[in-house]
């Protein structure tokens, strides 16, 4: 059930220069949250950063009541959250958006770059436990933008492509070699820039493969009310924060 909920900052683990894991921990339960939902986080004691930010949930430990994200500090907001000290106070709303379709006994290709790689890890747990294998393909520019490969590894197999060459495949993500073979996965999972999303899904559909885009359109109520995030679709304009954030990629007019 959606609700605001009060936290306090556990751990800020800086993963290289530009990106950390949140760790935010609740003296009440952690609400049930499926792989691609987000919560909307209020930046405390910062009113240049009135509005709430949408962040997918990175991972979620209902023993202990914590509830982690993946972070790419790219401006106000995102900064002065990784700036915050243990003990700090946040409160979020969520769980927020629709989710992902995790299929049973398949094969699943997950591709995700920049801070797309989020809603993956509780997808991939939820496919392994529905007995189908995970490859995921990440891409970036460089290694140093490469992180938690281990953790994502436990789940599925890692691939990845680097704009420079320096870490796996040098190119960008669809010139990986795994298309070579492509129409052996079932299906795709998509999070990260819309370019990369559009091109994976244009892949996906000319080889009649089904594909998942989760996407990253600007927000700013979180709920349906301002309307600031619609995206045209088969149904005419829909919000993101409410019909989605995952879409089917044959619905998306992009
Ligand atoms: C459903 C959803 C899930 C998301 N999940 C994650 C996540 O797990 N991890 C993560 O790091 N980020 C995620 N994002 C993106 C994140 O919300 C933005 O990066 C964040 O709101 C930027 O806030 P800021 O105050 O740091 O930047 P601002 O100071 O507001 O903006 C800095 C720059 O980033 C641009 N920008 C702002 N928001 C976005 C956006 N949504 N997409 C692209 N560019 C943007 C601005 O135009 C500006 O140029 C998600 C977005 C959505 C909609
Ligand atoms: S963010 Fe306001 S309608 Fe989606």
């Amino acid at each position: 059930m959606k609700r605001v909920q009060d936290f306090t900052v556990i751990e800020t683990q800086w993963l290289n220069s530009t990106s950390y894991l949140l760790v935010l921990g609740s003296q009440s339960n952690i609400e049930e949250i499926r792989p691609g939902n987000f919560a909307e986080i209020k930046v405390p004691d910062a009113a240049d950063v009135f509005l709430r930010r949408p962040i997918s949930v990175y991972d979620v430990d209902h023993q202990n009541n914590t509830i982690s994200f993946y972070i790419k500090a790219i401006g106000k907001g995102t900064i002065k959250l990784g700036a915050l000290d243990n003990g700090s106070k946040v409160d979020i709303v969520y769980p927020l958006g629709n989710s992902f379709n995790s299929i049973e006994s398949g094969n699943a290709l997950i591709i995700g770059g920049g801070s797309g790689i989020a809603p993956f890890t509780l997808l991939a747990e939820e496919l392994k436990e529905k007995n189908s294998k995970v490859t995921y393909l990440f891409g970036a520019r460089t290694s140093e933008d490469i992180v938690l490969q281990d953790e994502f590894a436990k789940h599925g197999n890692v691939l990845v492509t680097t704009e420079d060459g320096s870490l796996g495949e040098k190119g960008l993500v669809t010139q990986h070699s795994v298309f070579n073979n492509i129409t052996d996965f079932d299906i795709i999972y998509t999070c990260g820039p819309d370019p990369m999303m559009k091109a994976v899904s244009k892949i996906a559909e000319s080889n009649d493969i089904v594909c998942e885009a989760s996407l990253e359109n600007m927000m700013a109520c979180g709920f349906g009310a301002c309307l600031c995030c619609v995206t045209p679709t088969v149904r005419g304009n829909e919000c993101v924060c409410t019909e989605g954030p995952v879409f089917n990629s044959k619905d998306l007019k992009w």
